[in-house]
Protein backbone atom coordinates (compact mmCIF):
# COMPACT_ATOMS: atom_id res chain seq x y z
CA UNK A 1 0.00 0.00 0.00
CA UNK A 2 1.45 3.49 -0.73
CA UNK A 3 0.79 6.26 2.18
CA UNK A 4 0.66 9.73 1.17
CA UNK A 5 3.77 11.70 1.17
CA UNK A 6 4.22 13.30 4.90
CA UNK A 7 4.34 16.69 3.57
CA UNK A 8 0.22 16.54 2.37
CA UNK A 9 -1.35 14.71 5.41
CA UNK A 10 0.67 17.87 7.26
CA UNK A 11 -0.43 20.13 4.44
CA UNK A 12 -4.01 18.42 5.42
CA UNK A 13 -4.01 18.98 8.64
CA UNK A 14 -3.44 22.41 8.43
CA UNK A 15 -6.18 23.18 6.05
CA UNK A 16 -8.70 22.02 8.55
CA UNK A 17 -10.84 25.02 9.97
CA UNK A 18 -13.83 24.63 11.83
CA UNK A 19 -16.13 26.73 9.13
CA UNK A 20 -19.81 27.19 10.77
CA UNK A 21 -23.12 25.69 9.46
CA UNK A 22 -23.92 29.58 8.43
CA UNK A 23 -20.92 28.78 5.63
CA UNK A 24 -22.33 25.45 4.75
CA UNK A 25 -23.87 24.98 1.29
CA UNK A 26 -27.89 24.33 2.72
CA UNK A 27 -29.28 22.71 -0.70
CA UNK A 28 -25.71 20.33 -1.31
CA UNK A 29 -26.50 16.76 -0.06
CA UNK A 30 -23.24 15.03 1.07
CA UNK A 31 -23.99 11.30 -0.22
CA UNK A 32 -24.29 8.54 2.22
CA UNK A 33 -21.24 6.88 0.64
CA UNK A 34 -18.96 9.55 1.54
CA UNK A 35 -20.46 10.19 4.70
CA UNK A 36 -20.12 6.21 5.59
CA UNK A 37 -16.52 6.14 5.02
CA UNK A 38 -15.91 9.15 6.58
CA UNK A 39 -17.84 7.62 9.65
CA UNK A 40 -15.76 4.55 9.27
CA UNK A 41 -12.75 6.49 8.95
CA UNK A 42 -13.69 7.94 12.88
CA UNK A 43 -13.60 4.93 13.92
CA UNK A 44 -10.07 3.65 13.42
CA UNK A 45 -8.67 6.10 16.09
CA UNK A 46 -6.89 4.17 18.86
CA UNK A 47 -8.72 3.28 22.09
CA UNK A 48 -7.40 1.42 24.98
CA UNK A 49 -8.70 -2.35 25.21
CA UNK A 50 -10.44 -1.89 21.85
CA UNK A 51 -13.81 -0.94 23.69
CA UNK A 52 -14.66 1.16 20.51
CA UNK A 53 -16.49 3.45 23.03
CA UNK A 54 -18.27 5.77 19.99
CA UNK A 55 -21.45 5.68 18.97
CA UNK A 56 -22.92 8.51 16.13
CA UNK A 57 -26.32 10.03 15.77
CA UNK A 58 -26.79 11.13 12.40
CA UNK A 59 -29.86 13.83 11.52
CA UNK A 60 -30.07 14.66 8.19
CA UNK A 61 -33.23 15.93 6.68
CA UNK A 62 -36.84 16.60 8.89
CA UNK A 63 -34.42 14.73 11.67
CA UNK A 64 -32.31 17.90 12.17
CA UNK A 65 -35.55 20.44 12.85
CA UNK A 66 -36.93 17.72 15.70
CA UNK A 67 -32.78 18.03 16.92
CA UNK A 68 -33.18 21.67 16.82
CA UNK A 69 -36.49 21.38 18.96
CA UNK A 70 -34.58 19.23 21.38
CA UNK A 71 -31.65 21.01 22.30
CA UNK A 72 -33.84 24.04 22.38
CA UNK A 73 -36.03 22.46 25.08
CA UNK A 74 -33.23 21.23 26.82
CA UNK A 75 -31.41 24.76 26.97
CA UNK A 76 -34.56 26.43 27.97
CA UNK A 77 -35.33 23.34 30.73
CA UNK A 78 -31.92 23.24 31.86
CA UNK A 79 -29.98 26.99 31.94
CA UNK A 80 -30.31 29.25 35.01
CA UNK A 81 -32.08 32.24 34.46
CA UNK A 82 -29.51 34.85 34.85
CA UNK A 83 -27.46 32.79 32.16
CA UNK A 84 -30.39 32.14 29.90
CA UNK A 85 -29.47 33.81 26.32
CA UNK A 86 -32.36 34.47 23.48
CA UNK A 87 -29.25 34.75 20.91
CA UNK A 88 -28.00 31.35 22.04
CA UNK A 89 -31.37 30.11 21.89
CA UNK A 90 -31.86 30.90 18.90
CA UNK A 91 -28.78 29.50 17.57
CA UNK A 92 -29.77 26.68 18.61
CA UNK A 93 -32.59 26.23 16.91
CA UNK A 94 -30.69 27.50 13.20
CA UNK A 95 -27.65 25.58 13.35
CA UNK A 96 -28.77 22.32 12.56
CA UNK A 97 -31.18 23.17 9.86
CA UNK A 98 -28.31 25.09 8.29
CA UNK A 99 -25.86 21.98 7.71
CA UNK A 100 -27.35 19.21 6.17
CA UNK A 101 -25.88 16.67 8.65
CA UNK A 102 -25.05 16.88 12.21
CA UNK A 103 -23.54 14.03 14.15
CA UNK A 104 -24.09 13.65 17.90
CA UNK A 105 -21.01 11.93 18.69
CA UNK A 106 -21.76 9.85 22.36
CA UNK A 107 -18.89 8.37 24.15
CA UNK A 108 -20.87 4.70 24.61
CA UNK A 109 -19.47 3.54 27.92
CA UNK A 110 -18.15 0.35 28.38
CA UNK A 111 -14.99 0.33 30.93
CA UNK A 112 -14.25 -3.34 29.96
CA UNK A 113 -14.97 -4.17 33.31
CA UNK A 114 -13.60 -1.44 34.99
CA UNK A 115 -10.53 -1.54 33.63
CA UNK A 116 -10.65 1.44 31.29
CA UNK A 117 -11.04 4.65 32.75
CA UNK A 118 -14.11 7.04 31.57
CA UNK A 119 -11.43 9.58 30.16
CA UNK A 120 -9.68 7.17 28.20
CA UNK A 121 -13.08 6.28 26.49
CA UNK A 122 -13.81 10.35 25.93
CA UNK A 123 -10.22 10.45 24.64
CA UNK A 124 -11.07 7.68 22.47
CA UNK A 125 -13.76 9.43 21.38
CA UNK A 126 -12.09 12.61 20.83
CA UNK A 127 -9.59 10.87 18.68
CA UNK A 128 -12.01 9.53 16.46
CA UNK A 129 -13.66 13.19 15.69
CA UNK A 130 -10.51 14.14 14.83
CA UNK A 131 -10.01 11.05 12.23
CA UNK A 132 -13.67 12.17 11.17
CA UNK A 133 -12.82 15.94 10.64
CA UNK A 134 -9.65 15.04 8.28
CA UNK A 135 -11.61 12.37 6.41
CA UNK A 136 -13.85 15.11 5.88
CA UNK A 137 -11.70 17.61 5.13
CA UNK A 138 -9.74 15.77 2.33
CA UNK A 139 -12.94 14.97 0.88
CA UNK A 140 -13.99 18.97 0.63
CA UNK A 141 -16.30 18.98 3.05
CA UNK A 142 -16.51 21.48 6.22
CA UNK A 143 -17.85 21.30 9.33
CA UNK A 144 -16.88 22.25 13.18
CA UNK A 145 -17.48 20.20 16.77
CA UNK A 146 -20.23 22.24 18.78
CA UNK A 147 -20.05 21.19 22.78
CA UNK A 148 -23.47 23.07 23.96
CA UNK A 149 -23.82 22.25 27.30
CA UNK A 150 -27.31 20.77 26.60
CA UNK A 151 -25.97 18.01 24.79
CA UNK A 152 -25.26 16.35 28.37
CA UNK A 153 -27.93 17.24 29.91
CA UNK A 154 -30.29 14.03 31.14
CA UNK A 155 -32.94 14.63 29.31
CA UNK A 156 -31.30 15.39 25.92
CA UNK A 157 -29.31 11.96 26.58
CA UNK A 158 -32.60 10.63 27.19
CA UNK A 159 -34.02 11.90 23.63
CA UNK A 160 -30.42 9.78 22.05
CA UNK A 161 -31.30 6.75 24.27
CA UNK A 162 -28.62 7.12 26.08
CA UNK A 163 -27.67 5.50 29.65
CA UNK A 164 -26.42 6.96 32.86
CA UNK A 165 -22.21 6.08 32.22
CA UNK A 166 -22.56 7.68 28.77
CA UNK A 167 -21.83 11.15 27.76
CA UNK A 168 -22.69 12.95 24.49
CA UNK A 169 -19.52 14.76 23.51
CA UNK A 170 -20.55 17.39 20.96
CA UNK A 171 -22.40 17.94 17.75
CA UNK A 172 -20.24 17.92 14.48
CA UNK A 173 -22.10 20.30 12.39
CA UNK A 174 -20.60 19.01 8.19
CA UNK A 175 -21.45 19.93 4.98
CA UNK A 176 -20.14 21.06 1.36
CA UNK A 177 -18.56 24.79 2.29
CA UNK A 178 -20.53 27.67 0.20
CA UNK A 179 -18.93 27.92 -2.98
CA UNK A 180 -18.21 31.95 -2.25
CA UNK A 181 -16.71 30.94 0.83
CA UNK A 182 -12.67 32.58 1.76
CA UNK A 183 -11.58 29.56 3.50
CA UNK A 184 -10.61 31.33 7.37
CA UNK A 185 -7.15 31.19 8.00
CA UNK A 186 -5.93 30.47 11.98
CA UNK A 187 -2.78 30.67 13.62
CA UNK A 188 -1.07 28.37 16.43
CA UNK A 189 1.67 29.65 18.55
CA UNK A 190 5.57 28.84 18.22
CA UNK A 191 6.08 25.18 18.86
CA UNK A 192 8.70 26.14 21.01
CA UNK A 193 6.45 27.70 23.59
CA UNK A 194 4.74 23.98 23.91
CA UNK A 195 7.50 21.67 23.69
CA UNK A 196 10.28 20.52 26.44
CA UNK A 197 12.65 18.35 24.33
CA UNK A 198 14.81 16.24 26.71
CA UNK A 199 17.88 14.04 25.76
C1 LIG B 1 -13.80 19.54 22.30
C2 LIG B 1 -14.06 20.74 21.42
C3 LIG B 1 -15.18 21.48 21.61
C4 LIG B 1 -15.44 22.60 20.82
N1 LIG B 1 -16.60 23.32 21.03
C5 LIG B 1 -16.82 24.43 20.32
C6 LIG B 1 -18.00 25.20 20.55
O1 LIG B 1 -18.85 24.85 21.37
N2 LIG B 1 -18.16 26.33 19.83
C7 LIG B 1 -17.25 26.73 18.90
O2 LIG B 1 -17.45 27.77 18.28
N3 LIG B 1 -16.15 25.99 18.61
C8 LIG B 1 -15.92 24.85 19.30
N4 LIG B 1 -14.82 24.09 19.03
C9 LIG B 1 -13.95 24.44 17.89
C10 LIG B 1 -12.84 25.41 18.30
O3 LIG B 1 -13.41 26.66 18.60
C11 LIG B 1 -11.85 25.53 17.14
O4 LIG B 1 -11.26 24.28 16.92
C12 LIG B 1 -10.77 26.59 17.44
O5 LIG B 1 -11.30 27.87 17.39
C13 LIG B 1 -9.61 26.53 16.45
O6 LIG B 1 -10.08 26.74 15.13
P1 LIG B 1 -9.81 25.68 13.98
O7 LIG B 1 -10.61 24.44 14.33
O8 LIG B 1 -10.32 26.32 12.71
O9 LIG B 1 -8.36 25.39 13.92
C14 LIG B 1 -14.53 22.98 19.80
C15 LIG B 1 -13.37 22.19 19.61
C16 LIG B 1 -13.14 21.11 20.41
C17 LIG B 1 -11.88 20.28 20.18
Amino acid sequence: MSLPPLAQVSALLRHRRSIKPADLDPHRVVETELLTQVLEDATWAPNHGLTEPWLFHVFQGAARHELAEKLQQAYRDTTPATEFREDKLAKMGQSPRQAPVVIAAVMKRHGAGGKIPEIEEIEAVASALQNLQISATAAGLAGYWSSPAVVDAPEFKRWLGLDKADRCVGLIYLGWPKADLSWPRSIRRPLAEKVIWHS
